[in-house]
């Protein structure tokens, strides 16, 4: 086993707090966006946009005020590595933001803090006034004069969608998190209708390894497209679930190996919005070009039912949509019902097609990433389990 395959998170332990910062304060902006765009870092919260985009675009917005906020939301079952990077390495996210702030020209740095994560907040706390102290936050940090940042924490309220960006800012502006049409997009109306960058945790402690160590250093792991480490969530049928740091590229399988999931049937990748893999796809890799995640992996032993999985998903989002709109609305416990009459042998035929229709309609016209990607599990599990699907129609139905 490779450094880079033990659990844990190993190097972002061998990272040195403050030396990104110290890097990034004498360098100008253009400078600090050419350093992240060259390390082709795309954000770690799931959609995958490239990180040098994002801030090079809230940098050029027009407006006195602007925001970074960190997304520490972390509502997608079946991941919970963003936990652990806060609790290990609160240092590398603040870092990350105070880093965002000198880029874009912000002041203020908002951690909106998952409502389960309130025991973090006061060590959280502690690390921020540790770093006011320490001039790596307030007024003229690290002697750069005019360069004001601070960081505040704002605790969720436990709404799934919340983690969706335009929902977050909703929430924080203190409205029902209700996710905002798009565009106008955060980094040109954002928080209080201001340019703001939202990234996720880990993207954020990326952003301060990268300002140490160099682009060359990140892109010298993973593939053309989908450069660097990743950290992942793993839980479900293995021996050894917990949180990993693999490269970007890994295959399905080999990263079941490490883990201990040789045996599954079937892996979730990406959580309860991601997409279900079946045995012979183990192959693929894991990439914003093949499969995609924010970090969750879900393992499937070889005694699991499908339909149990595609239910348990989607009684999730059944419960969690907003219900702006009538596809995710309506279409999820729809969605549900068939899981259920599948079970029950009472689907035909021709009704599971019309929901696979269903599902691809949600995908469409959905307003938000939630109702867009919940049919996912169900549709890949209609599609690769065929013969076990197959099996709960009734015949000649
Ligand atoms: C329903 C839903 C929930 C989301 N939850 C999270 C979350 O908990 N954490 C997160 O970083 N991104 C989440 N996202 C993605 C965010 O909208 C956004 O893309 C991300 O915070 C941007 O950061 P990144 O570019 O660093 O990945 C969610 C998206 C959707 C549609
Ligand atoms: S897709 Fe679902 S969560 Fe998103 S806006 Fe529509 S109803 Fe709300």
């Amino acid at each position: 086993m490779s450094k880079q395959q033990q659990p844990g998170l190993p190097t972002f332990a061998a990272m040195t707090p403050g030396a990104g910062l110290k890097a990034a304060i004498g360098r100008n902006r253009a400078d600090i966006i050419g350093e992240i765009s060259a390390s082709g870092i795309k954000g770690r919260g799931g959609a995958g946009f490239p990180v040098g985009v994002k801030w090079n675009l809230c940098a050029a917005a027009r407006g006195d005020l602007k925001y970074v906020v960190c997304n520490a939301d972390e509502g997608e079952p079946g991941t919970f590595k963003d936990r652990l990077i806060l609790m290990e390495h609160p240092d590398l996210v603040f870092e990350g933001m105070t880093i965002g702030g000198l880029t874009v020209g912000a002041r203020e740095g908002i951690v909106y803090l998952r409502a389960e994560y309130m025991y973090l907040r006061r060590p959280l706390e502690a690390v921020l006034a540790k770093r006011r102290e320490a001039k790596l936050l307030g007024q003229d940090i690290l002697g750069k004069s005019g360069f004001t940042f601070d960081i505040r924490i704002q605790m969720g309220a436990g709404a799934y969608v919340c983690g969706e960006e335009t929902a977050l800012i909703e929430s924080l502006e203190g409205h029902r998190g209700e996710p905002r049409n798009r565009p106008p997009f955060p980094v040109d109306t954002g928080y209080l209708d201001r340019p703001t960058v939202v990234n996720n945790v880990e993207t954020l402690a990326w952003v301060a390894c990268i300002l140490q160590k160099g682009a060359p250093w990140f892109k010298s792991v993973g593939t053309e497209k989908s450069t660097g480490l990743k950290i992942f969530s793993v839980s479900g049928d293995c021996d050894r679930p917990g949180v990993y740091e693999f490269p970007l590229g890994i295959t399905v399988a080999k990263l079941l190996d490490t883990v201990g999931g040789q045996d599954a049937k079937a892996v979730q990748v990406g959580g309860a919005s991601g997409y279900c893999v079946p045995k012979s796809e183990f192959h693929r890799v894991i990439a914003y070009e093949d499969v995609s995640t924010g970090g969750a992996i879900i393992v499937f032993g070889r005694d699991r039912d499908m339909l149990d999985i595609a239910a348990n998903f989607l009684d999730f989002f059944t419960e969690e949509s907003c219900g702006q709109c009538t596809p995710c609305r309506d279409g999820n416990p729809r969605l549900l019902e068939g899981v259920e009459l599948l079970r029950e042998g009472r689907c035909s035929m021709r009704y599971l097609n019309e929901l696979c229709g269903l599902g691809e309609t949600m995908q469409l016209a959905s307003k938000c990433g939630l109702g867009q990607s919940s049919p996912n599990a169900f549709l890949s599990i209609v599609k690769h389990f065929k013969d076990e699907i197959m099996g709960r129609v009734p015949a000649g139905h």
